[in-house]
């Protein structure tokens, strides 16, 4: 009997997921009973307030934190603890500050036993990839904090993941750098067919990138919200769609 392979690379499931903490001697429950298919290739982006669970459920997605219930499946099998399929992007790039940038770059794959050559090869192939060629050999005090990012970026993808998780990645960023590395960040997703978690802040960016927002509200009282974007790529932020998303979404959390 032939199995026919269904399910795309870089699926993700979660089953039933509960996570509480203990904070100041009282439980604090932040995520409750959450289930969710991620196609893989998918662009999912998660908002809500702060302190709501959306760095948590990234960690949990990561395998940096275990669920106290439920489960995480990644192409059908489940998570314990990280693995090379997942790569995490944080708000700072925490770049290695005595490495250039195709050394920051290049060192993880030197870790998982790649020669020098093959790693710097295949380094640069991601450096060019986020528009860094120029400036492989500066230091990361010589960058600004666009670029820096970008190297966090092209690290992270060297190693090839099938599932990109982003927390706030462009949220340290000024305004004007932050809508370039959004049409950057859509472009390298296309190009990656990476599946891609984008934890922000920003309801704009959420529209502009991704296939559907999870909107996770304060405290666990009520279920997360799913929206779908259906805008066509490249997205235009003045569009009437989108616009009308915008103010759904801004609406959803008393914004106007
Ligand atoms: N290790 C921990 N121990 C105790 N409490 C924690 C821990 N990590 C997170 N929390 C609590 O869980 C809640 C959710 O935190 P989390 O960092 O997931 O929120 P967030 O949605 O990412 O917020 P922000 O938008 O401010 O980044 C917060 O109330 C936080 O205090
Ligand atoms: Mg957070």
């Amino acid at each position: 009997m032939s199995v026919v392979q269904t399910t795309r690379r870089g699926e993700v499931t979660l089953r039933d997921l509960s996570k509480s903490f203990r904070l100041n001697g009282q439980p604090l429950q932040v995520l409750r009973n959450l289930s969710l298919d991620i196609r893989g290739g998918e662009a999912l982006a998660i908002v809500g307030p702060s302190g709501c669970g959306k760095t948590t459920l990234l960690r949990v997605l990561a395998g940096l934190e275990a669920p106290d219930r439920g489960e995480v499946l990644i192409d059908g099998h489940p998570v314990e603890g990280v693995g090379t399929e997942r790569a995490i992007i944080f708000q700072e790039p925490r770049l290695l500050p005595w490495l250039t940038v195709l050394g920051n770059v290049s060192f993880g794959l030197q870790v998982r036993g790649y020669t020098a050559i093959e790693a710097e090869t295949r380094a640069r192939h991601y450096i060019r990839l986020v528009g860094l060629a120029d400036v492989e050999t500066a230091y990361p005090r010589q960058l600004s904090g666009g670029m820096a990012q970008r190297v966090g970026i092209a690290r992270a993808l060297t190693v090839q993941p099938e599932i990109l998780l982003l927390d706030e990645p462009l949220g340290a960023l000024d305004a004007m750098t932050k809508l370039t590395m959004q049409e950057e960040l859509a472009r390298i997703w296309r190009e990656e067919k990476v599946t891609m978690v984008l934890v922000t802040h920003d309801l704009e960016e959420a529209i502009y990138l991704a296939d559907r927002v999870l909107v996770m509200p304060k405290g666990t009282g009520s279920p997360p919200l799913l929206i779908d974007i259906d805008l066509p790529r490249p997205r235009e932020r003045n569009e009437a769609q989108f616009v009308a998303l915008r103010r759904r979404l801004m609406a959803q959390f008393g914004l106007h």
